[in-house]
């Protein structure tokens, strides 16, 4: 029942439109780099893990021009949004191999990569939902926020990978998912999501996250990831740092579930963390109906950074880091490398 957010076929990339959903599943045809960073850039594919799953097969079609291209088509692919770091982390991985294959074998090595970094992530979030259950048995009444689901990764979903990990187990899951202005990746993919999988899941508008965690019984907020830096500070979509103060003021446990393709350790804290200004249009009309005039300013940041010290917990492939700060992350990642 899971969507399917990418697939690779005979030298094509379809990518599902993000933008249509809920109401049409079309596919998009990517079969040049240029096409999937538009793709990325305007939405049709977005979600950290996804982003950067997309942008590796963009260097694999560039590979079937040359070599050039596939140099092209890194620059290119990286200027496509600033926040998530797994873009970067899966262009990285791609550079890396570019570098160390020679010409004959070049495209037959660079799919092989994509096709692993897609792979894993689906298998990272398999295991990330079994690590959160040691935090989340209990759990049956539950807030979040954007998608951090299937969409938005290479399949199962991060946040929603928990929460369908639950539902398995206790089958009496009750999902309030924030309808996440300006795009309403909640109210439009969460709820889909969530929908066809059979779970209870009801958009609330963003402002009425308070009220729902005082009168709901919220046992706990779940949310994605972008970016998590060296201290555990979290960049993730717009309001989530919201949702964390209400959640720490209403003593809910606030989760992130990210994989560690997400961290991004050469960033010393969240005020390093580059966030994405997106065009004004998206809060001034609404699919061609204006909201608010031309005159009045808007602003329209894509991101927000959650402060560590409002994590409860961050779950990853390899184990969960309570209560994170940068000497935890040390540790974690000191024994990660040692194993
Ligand atoms: O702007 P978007 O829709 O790409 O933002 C996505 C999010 O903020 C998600 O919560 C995050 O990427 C985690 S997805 C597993």
């Amino acid at each position: 029942l899971m969507p399917e957010t990418l697939k690779w076929e005979d030298k094509t990339l379809w990518i599902l439109d993000q933008r249509k959903i809920p109401f049409q599943t079309e596919y998009l045809r990517c079969t040049s780099y240029e096409d999937v960073a538009s793709a990325i850039e305007q939405m049709a594919i977005r979600g950290a893990p996804a982003i950067g799953i997309a942008a590796a097969y963009g260097v694999v079609l560039a590979s079937h021009i040359g070599r050039n291209a596939c140099e092209k088509a890194i620059s290119r692919l990286a200027g496509t949004r600033p926040t998530a770091v797994n873009l970067f982390w899966a262009l990285m991985r791609m550079k890396k191999i570019l570098e160390c294959t020679d010409d004959d074998r070049l495209s037959k090595h660079l799919l092989t990569e994509a096709a692993g970094i897609f792979q894993d992530d689906i298998d990272n979030n398999r295991n990330m939902a079994l690590h959160g259950m040691s935090l989340l048995s209990h759990v049956s009444v539950i807030m979040t926020h954007c998608n951090a689901g299937a969409l938005a990764t290479g399949g199962y979903g991060t946040a929603l990978g928990l929460i369908r990990k639950l539902q398995e187990i206790r089958n009496n899951l009750q999902v309030y998912a924030c309808e996440t202005r300006p795009l309403l990746q909640g109210g439009r993919l969460t709820s889909w999501e969530l929908w066809q999988d059979g779970i209870d899941v009801t958009v609330i508008c963003d402002s009425m996250a308070a009220s729902v965690m005082l009168n709901k019984g919220i046992h706990a907020v779940i949310v994605g990831a972008d970016r998590v830096a060296a201290n555990g500070d979290v960049a993730n979509k717009i309001g989530t740092y919201g949702l964390a103060v209400l959640a720490r003021y209403h003593n809910i446990p606030f989760y992130v579930a990210s994989p560690i393709s997400t961290f991004d350790r050469a960033v010393e804290s969240g005020r390093e963390i580059p966030i994405e200004e997106r065009a004004e249009g998206e809060i001034r009309s609404f699919r061609d109906i204006p909201l608010i005039p031309d005159h009045i300013p808007v602003h329209n940041p894509a991101f927000d950074v959650t402060p560590a010290d409002l994590v409860s917990a961050i779950i990853t492939e390899k184990g969960n880091i309570t209560r994170p700060d940068r000497k935890k992350i040390r540790d974690f990642f000191d024994k990660l490398n040692e194993e």
